[in-house]
């Protein structure tokens, strides 16, 4: 059952954003520059909440533009209504709803979909991880110098000693490619599916990352924050990869030099 209303919820929230994508919709800032929410984020917020709601009415949930919907259950809803938000508002279509399911603080359930370009990520802790329900696993790449990477930027900048554009500047100019989908999720999912070696950002919220975590370790991938430590959403830094590469590109995000 929760897997179901997992996908219903997952499927809902997508069609509310493709027909919304097509026409025209409200588009409002948030805190900081270019931080959008539309009409489609909060129409899509809402039907992801009515099927969750309708199931499992006890559940705790945590969503981008709602903020939480406080319960006393052990199982926690973490939701983006749709990740790639200023993507979206370009008519870009490389965004997604992400649906993240906790249950005693683990994440036990995710799914992320791309309704734009049909691809729908899933995984179950223990079960694997698949996309469009075949299996996926990551890459096998052992090096960052011949890997691709992905990576994204905070809505408002920081400005710190290897910051974001610091790491970047590094990459970069030793030659090794790190693309900017706009989109955490997929990045995440795009890891898992072997597509890129690797994924690291500074900065994210728990709804943009629960989902694609878990997709990705589910398909042979290592999730951690900066310090090498085993991810937790409610902290900001992410390195994902596909396991192989992953001490490298910790040590290529501390080197100064
Ligand atoms: C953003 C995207 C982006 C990441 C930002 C997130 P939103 O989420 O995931 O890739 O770089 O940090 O805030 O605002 O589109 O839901
Ligand atoms: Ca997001
Ligand atoms: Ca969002």
């Amino acid at each position: 059952m929760l897997k179901q209303t997992l996908i219903k919820a997952a499927e809902a929230g997508a069609a509310v954003i493709q027909e919304y994508f097509e026409g025209s919709f409200e588009i409002s800032n948030k805190e900081g520059v270019n931080n959008l929410v539309t009409e489609a984020d909060h129409a899509s917020e809402k039907a992801i909440f009515e099927v969750i709601k309708k199931e499992f009415p006890s559940h705790f949930i945590l969503s981008e533009e709602a903020g939480e919907i406080v319960m006393d259950s052990t199982y926690k809803w973490i939701i983006d209504p749709i990740d790639g938000t200023v993507n979206f508002a370009h008519g870009l279509p490389l965004c997604c709803v992400s649906i993240g399911v906790e249950n005693n603080g683990e994440m036990v359930m995710g799914a992320v979909f791309n309704p734009f370009l049909n691809e729908f990520f899933f995984a179950q802790k223990g079960y694997g991880a698949t996309l469009n329900e075949k299996k996926i696993s990551v890459s096998k790449e052992t090096e960052v110098m011949k890997s691709c990477l992905v990576t994204g930027f905070p809505y408002t900048y920081l400005d710190l000693p290897n910051g974001p554009l610091e790491v970047f500047s590094r990459l970069i100019r030793k030659g090794v490619p790190v693309r900017r989908l706009g989109s955490a999720a997929m990045d995440l999912c795009w890891v898992a599916a072997g597509r890129f070696d690797g994924f690291y950002e500074h900065k994210l919220q728990a709804w943009d990352s629960a989902a694609g975590f878990l997709i990705v370790e589910e398909a042979g991938g290592k999730v951690t924050d900066f310090s090498g430590k085993r991810y937790s959403p409610y902290q900001p830094q992410i390195v994902a990869t596909n396991s192989l590469i992953h001490d490298e590109l910790l040590s290529w995000i501390h080197n100064h030099g």
